[in-house]
């Protein structure tokens, strides 16, 4: 069904994208913001990995980093990333353009602003398969219909006359997706693809990136808030708290095991199902931490509930589960731990005795 430029048989062996302490901070007035500070992961080929976490999580900028799309001026950039094994992480953009649409393509939250508003789609989608692989701009237009019916844009031909203004918000990301998989990448970033669609357009285009990802056998890096999204969509979930990775591990033994106590609350904070027509989450009680001045210790202890000393002064390494060597945590009391269930006794103590004294002022109140 797809088109024929498909991600080709890379010969390597090894995993996809490998990061090892990527860094990146910005040089700003306020001082040095540190949006990622020390992310090591691995994705193999073909594989979905969700990154999930609150807004200011560090997100986008580890997704750029990797993508080499970052502010030039200000960037202080640190570690390493590795393509199929060729360092990449000390690029800059004119060498990254021989990665861009080949290797690594990218789509983004609002589609209206990546789309020229003045050019028609057709035209939009076979420009790059003209640069980047050569066609000639009859193959490149016949490629470009193909493309929009492989993302199940109905009537492609006359779709491809077009102008983005002309199409609703989930048929423009669909034109982002066909832009994004032209030239056959390897691997796709989706930051936020369907945060500004509504729920049901929101499945349509997750199930379509899950579609095209099998098909071509790519690896789909998907960024977003809302662990609901990667839930049904991963193979991997990397969770992201104030620019470091907090937990990660198989889609599955996340939901079964989840030992972050932010990955629970980012759980909880997932819209319930009756509640979905207004989709404004159960935001997480308290700040995201500033990322020129972050807590020395757990970067989660001023807002975690279970939160004792040693968490406020030192900081947990990430570090795997007993039973599974993938699954990766750094948290001093983690969910299901000893140290988690006395919190949970000592927090209903604590409730139970507040509720009490404010039964007894307002008996005497009255
Ligand atoms: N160019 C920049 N200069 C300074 N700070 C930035 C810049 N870009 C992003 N940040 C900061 O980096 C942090 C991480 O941002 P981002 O990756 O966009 O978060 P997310 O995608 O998880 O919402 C935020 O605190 C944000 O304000
Ligand atoms: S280390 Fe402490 S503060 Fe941080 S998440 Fe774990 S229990 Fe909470
Ligand atoms: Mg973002």
């Amino acid at each position: 069904m797809s088109t024929q430029i498909q991600a080709s048989a890379r010969d390597i062996d090894g995993p996809l994208l490998e990061l090892e302490d990527v860094t990146t901070h910005f040089k700003t007035p306020r001082g040095v913001v540190r949006a990622v500070d020390g992310v090591s992961f691995s994705l193999d080929r073909g594989k979905a990995l969700g990154i999930v976490g609150e807004s200011g999580s560090g997100k986008t900028i580890l997704s750029r980093s990797i993508m080499g799309l970052l502010p030039p001026r200000g960037t202080i950039r640190g570690g390493s990333i590795k393509f199929e094994g060729r360092e990449i992480g000390n690029l800059d953009r004119k060498a990254m353009r021989s990665v861009w649409g080949k290797e690594m393509a990218m789509i983004f939250q609002d589609p209206m602003t990546s789309l020229n508003p003045v050019m028609k789609i057709g035209r939009q989608i076979a420009e790059p398969l003209q640069i980047h692989l050569g066609m000639t701009k009859q193959n490149a237009l016949a490629t470009a219909e193909r493309l929009l019916q492989d993302v199940r844009i109905p009537e492609a031909k006359r779709r491809l006359e077009q102008y983005p203004h002309e199409m609703s918000g989930g048929m423009r990301q669909r034109v982002m997706i066909a832009i994004a998989l032209a030239c056959g990448p390897t691997a796709l970033f989706a930051d936020e693809p369907t945060t500004a669609l509504d729920v049901t357009v929101q499945a349509q285009i997750l199930d379509l990136l899950g579609e095209q990802r099998r098909d071509r056998n790519m690896s789909l890096v998907l960024v977003t808030h809302d662990l609901g999204v990667v839930a049904g969509h991963t193979d991997e979930i990397a969770v992201m708290y104030g620019g470091k990775l907090v937990e990660k591990a198989s889609t599955k033994g996340l939901f079964a095991n989840m030992k972050m106590p932010y990955t629970e609350a980012l759980l909880n904070s997932i819209p319930k199902l009756e509640d979905r027509s207004h989709t404004r989450l159960n935001a997480i009680a308290g700040r995201p931490p500033d990322l020129v001045n972050p807590p020395k210790g757990c970067r989660f202890a001023p807002r975690c509930p279970y939160a004792v000393d040693k968490c406020v002064n030192e900081e947990p390494p990430l570090i795997a589960t007993a039973e599974d060597p993938n699954h990766l945590y750094a948290c001093w009391y983690p969910v299901g731990s000893e140290g988690y269930h006395e919190a949970k006794v000592r927090i209903a103590a604590s409730k139970h005795a507040t509720d009490a004294l404010a039964a007894t002022s307002a008996a005497g109140g009255n």
